[in-house]
């Protein structure tokens, strides 16, 4: 199994200082309004997206995943155990496609970018793979699809764009089998607060982490950097450094039993490159949770 170093990275916002700002309360009020303007805003970035199609596809074909070692310790092997695989904010795909490479029997995506869907849809032509996907905010996931996730998946870059977590825990809660597992792999909120300074040692951000959802336009140099679209003009999205203690409470309050729990010094979106050997593995870039449904 090859694993290719994953490109999912999370919006910095906080590096265009003139682009970002906190929501007002009118936006914080507004949770579909928030996803609707995310949206439009991802939709645009999906252009970015399209320029690795080659490389999926050859990934793909080759039996490979995108997926980091610690996310295949965590999902396992699939083979003769998972009928359906779904991945929620699937984007354009590739990590979906690996889990049926990790031997899920169906996959099935769910993302609100009808342009990520595309580009998933024109993948799974491309490599034959077993795969449905569905066009819907992920708190409007389709009811056809409860009680049939034997494994639900979810992360790189995704808690961050949700504007109401209940609700996402509640979804996360319908959609496993009896007997389904739940594997989440995130960015851990504490990456907000640190940046690497020019002499390669962490240096704090000036990140709020209790502050909660910020507007932005443009995105990261390291994650999806320009597009077609200047800065300026691109929609606007909202996103949030959710604290882990938030995530858990949101799952434990739908009714979620939790295996694990784990933090890791993962660089998911290798954000931090530039940081010296030394600083690596000192700080939680990402965060993982396995649970079930109890009983
Ligand atoms: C960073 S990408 C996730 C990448 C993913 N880990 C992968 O397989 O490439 C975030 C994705 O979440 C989607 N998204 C954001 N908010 C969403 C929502 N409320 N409902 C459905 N999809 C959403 C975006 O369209 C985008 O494709």
């Amino acid at each position: 199994m090859t694993t290719q170093a994953d490109s999912d990275r999370p919006a910095q916002a906080h590096d265009e200082d003139e682009l970002v700002r906190a929501a007002t309360d009118a936006e914080r009020a507004d949770v579909r309004g928030m996803h609707a303007a995310t949206r439009a805003a991802w939709d645009e970035a999906a252009e970015r997206y399209e320029g690795w199609f080659d490389e999926a596809v050859e990934l793909l074909r080759s039996g490979g995943s995108n997926l980091f070692g610690v996310e295949h310790d965590l999902i396992g092997d699939l083979r003769g155990r998972c009928r359906r695989a779904i991945h929620l904010q699937c984007a354009g795909g590739r990590d979906t496609l690996s889990l049926w490479n990790l031997g899920a029997e169906e996959v099935v995506g769910v993302d609100f970018s009808p342009r990520m869907l595309e580009l998933a849809a024109r993948l799974a032509e491309a490599t034959g793979a077993p795969a449905r996907w569905v066009l819907a905010d992920v708190l409007d996931t389709p009811h056809d699809l409860d009680g049939t996730a034997d494994l639900l998946y979810t992360g790189r870059g995704s808690l961050i764009w949700l504007q109401d977590l209940d609700a996402w825990a509640a979804v996360v809660v319908r959609l496993l089998a009896p007997t389904g597992r739940f594997v989440l792999f995130e960015g851990h909120p504490a990456e907000w607060l640190f940046d690497v300074g020019e002499d390669g040692r962490w240096v704090a951000t000036d990140y709020d982490y209790f502050g909660g959802v910020e507007a932005s336009r443009g995105w990261s140099p390291e994650y999806i950097d320009r597009l077609s679209i200047p800065d300026g003009a691109q929609s606007l999205k909202f996103a949030r450094a959710w604290t882990l203690g938030e995530v858990i409470t949101a799952l434990l309050r739908a009714g979620l039993r939790l295996d694990a729990v784990a933090e890791h010094p993962v660089d998911w979106w290798g954000g931090h490159r530039d940081a010296l050997p030394e600083e690596h593995g000192r700080i939680p870039l990402s965060f993982s949770i396995v649970g079930r449904l109890p009983g």
